[in-house]
């Protein structure tokens, strides 16, 4: 798919669909908000949530006082959805609208989570974007969190075609200098009832 394509795809999801009608939606992010607390974050942490779209876990990173909250996303709909549902909070947050395989930050993060993004790079070299990027901003002994369709997950989200992950494949990926702290599964329900499985990974940089 191509860097246009791409962002076309998600800008025209987030302005066509509500809220209930995507697969991903989770009222209650309460699986990631464990998986942040392995990390034992301070309220001083810098978090930033890649691919986090519209996603409710921003409201409650602020809600628990999290004053360093970073959402990047490549549609900006989405990131627009989010804002108008956190009002006034939305000024806490740093939002960010980039592909994440082609972003140049400029800062450092004590915390990466990612749920359901990741799993869409099919391409090796936006993998390897992606895995760069990363490393240039998690600090050492910082955490990177990520969630994917597990390897009995579906093949498809939102239409386009994804790769499954166990802890081992997904721990490959990403390479040297993590240690994985913790592997679950989870069974998320989709609006509609219908289970999916995810595959979720806590690292730590070590190096
Ligand atoms: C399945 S949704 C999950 C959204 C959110 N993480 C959640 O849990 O609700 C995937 C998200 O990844 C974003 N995304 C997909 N490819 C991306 C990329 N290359 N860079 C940044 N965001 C991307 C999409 O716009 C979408 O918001």
């Amino acid at each position: 798919m191509s860097d246009a394509n791409r962002k076309s795809h998600w800008e025209t999801v987030y302005t066509t669909k509500g809220e209930n009608e995507v697969s991903w939606l989770q009222e209650n992010p309460a699986p990631s908000l464990e998986l942040i607390d392995l990390a034992r974050p301070t309220l001083e942490s810098a978090i930033v949530d890649i691919g986090g779209g519209a996603s409710r876990l921003v409201d409650s990173l602020v809600a628990r006082g999290f004053g360093r909250v970073t959402v990047l996303d490549i549609s900006e709909a989405a990131l627009e959805a989010a804002k108008a549902r956190l009002g006034g909070r939305a000024s806490q947050v740093q939002w960010i609208v980039a592909d994440v395989t082609k972003w140049y930050p400029t800062q450092t993060f004590d915390v990466w989570h990612d749920r359901a993004a990741f799993h869409f790079l099919i391409d090796p070299a936006d993998r390897s974007a992606y895995v760069k990027c990363m490393k240039q901003v998690i600090k050492p002994g910082g955490h990177v969190i990520i969630g994917t369709f597990a390897i009995d997950g579906p093949e498809k989200c939102s239409g386009l075609p994804v790769d499954r992950y166990d802890a081992a494949s997904l721990a490959k990926e990403l390479g040297g200098g993590l240690e994985l702290m913790e592997s679950r599964g989870h069974d998320h329900s989709t609006p509609w009832n219908s289970a999916q499985r995810f595959q979720f990974c806590v690292f730590r940089r070590t190096a």
